[in-house]
């Protein structure tokens, strides 16, 4: 089997802050993937761990000044800033993003950054102070928008006894998000029977929505109605559709996963935000509807948390939520031209299936199973069906939830009115 990241070449720019010891793990987590790293420390980063060290678990010669004139003779900072798939910035102090958001050229790795056109994911960890201060805000948001990717941070107790948001996001979480960037910009690739029907710009020109993950529907100010869905497969398909060249929108629910590139993400907790999002992301060519949506919600959500009071049973009032996808696919005008719904079955997936595409009047349905032995909700590997309006079956093979996405593109494309 080969590795999700094989050969996959990581320029891993590591700032100065405590959290700079947890970026020679990430080396490990990174190489175990099958990436090949190297990497390039900050002055601040080595008053936390060494170059050697670095060197040594990366198997490759750790990168310091600008100026060193072995290392300009021997591979320059133009080189550096091209010769990778990817970097990766962990830890990404506030001062380093200070830094790559103004296009400052003031030492290599702020030089490197500026100088390069690779995908590039950082990694913050902060105070919780610093991470909340509205200069880092401001920073946040310029990167964000010259298309820069953000993992984390996590909340948790940091060096300096205080809590909150400006925990460097865990080794594995980061090497996740190295691989999902870099699936998204990967070519359609080339195995299986779909091999290489469609080329990239497909969809150029064209409008996709995408909703994706979970719902949280609060239940008072500290509780809420979840569940299990991450938004993977959502992610995916939006990820997928703008590397065909589709201006996509994708409609959030609360996940743990990295925004895909060249997507507009809007946020939304509940079912209501996220059919009003919908709505107002109309018109679209192309309508996916993968979000995990709660069915119901509390009658009320209480404005004080509820206190136990040994009334059995607990007071519970669930209402229906509005059913997005079958609200925008019954539409008489503004209807997108396809429709594409999912069912997350646990049993008689097909029958179930065919029922579903006739109520929700869409115009394809992507059905598999999500029982807990399936391991696809929260999981990387999806086997799905494709159910036609006609009762048609197709079964896919197991793949991979980035290629699941790509494939379920392309017959998009393809069904799209020309
Ligand atoms: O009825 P069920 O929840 O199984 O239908 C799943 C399909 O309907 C998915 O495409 C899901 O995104 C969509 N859906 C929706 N709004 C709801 C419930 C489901 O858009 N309230």
């Amino acid at each position: 089997m080969t590795l999700p990241l094989h050969n996959r070449r990581i320029l891993l720019v590591i700032g100065g802050g405590i959290a700079a010891y947890k970026a020679l793990d990430l080396i490990r987590r990174l190489r175990e993937r099958g990436a090949l790293v190297r990497p390039l420390l900050t002055k601040g980063a080595q008053e936390f761990v060494t170059p050697l060290a670095a060197a040594a678990l990366a198997g490759e010669r750790a990168h310091t000044d600008l100026f060193d004139r072995a290392e300009e003779a021997d591979i320059g900072h133009i080189k550096l800033a091209r010769d990778a798939d990817a970097i990766v910035v962990a830890p990404a102090t506030a001062s380093l993003m200070a830094r790559m958001a103004s296009g400052e050229a003031s030492d290599l790795a702020a030089t490197v950054l500026l100088a390069t056109t690779l995908p590039i994911l950082i990694a913050p960890a902060m105070n919780v102070r610093m991470w909340q201060h509205p200069a880092t805000r401001r920073n946040l948001a310029t990167l964000l928008g010259d298309g820069v990717q953000v993992v984390g941070p996590n909340d948790g107790a940091m060096a300096e006894a205080e809590f909150g948001p400006g925990r460097l996001a865990e080794p594995t979480e980061i090497a996740d998000a190295v691989e999902s960037m870099l699936a998204a910009r990967r070519p359609a690739s080339g195995f299986g029977f779909l091999a290489g029907r469609t080329e990239a710009g497909a969809l150029t020109g064209r409008r996709v929505l995408v909703t994706s993950g979970p719902t949280h529907e609060p239940i008072d100010p500290v509780r809420y109605l979840a569940n299990r869905s991450s938004g993977r497969q959502g992610h995916a398909i939006a990820a997928a559709a703008a590397a065909a060249g589709a201006e996509v929108t994708l409609v959030s629910g609360p996940v743990a996963i990295p925004d895909p590139s060249g997507v507009r993400v809007v946020r939304v907790e509940t079912a209501r935000e996220m059919l009003a999002a919908v709505e107002a992301a109309l018109p679209a060519d192309i309508a996916v509807f993968t979000a995990a949506v709660g069915d119901w919600r509390p009658a009320e959500a209480k404005g004080a948390k509820i206190k136990k009071d040994g009334t059995e049973p607990a007071p519970l009032r669930l209402v229906e939520n509005p059913d997005i996808l079958a609200t925008i696919a019954a539409l008489d005008s503004g209807r997108p031209a396809l429709v594409v719904g999912f069912a997350a079955e646990t049993d008689a997936v097909l029958e179930n299936a065919r029922q579903k595409i006739a109520r929700k009047r869409c115009d394809l349905l992507v059905a598999n199973d999500v029982s807990a032995e399936s391991g696809v909700m929260g999981g990387t590997a999806n086997t799905v069906h494709l159910i036609g309006r006609d009762g048609t079956v197709e079964t896919w093979p197991t793949l991979d939830k980035d290629e699941v996405g790509r494939r379920l593109v392309e017959r998009f494309a393809a069904l799209l009115p020309r």
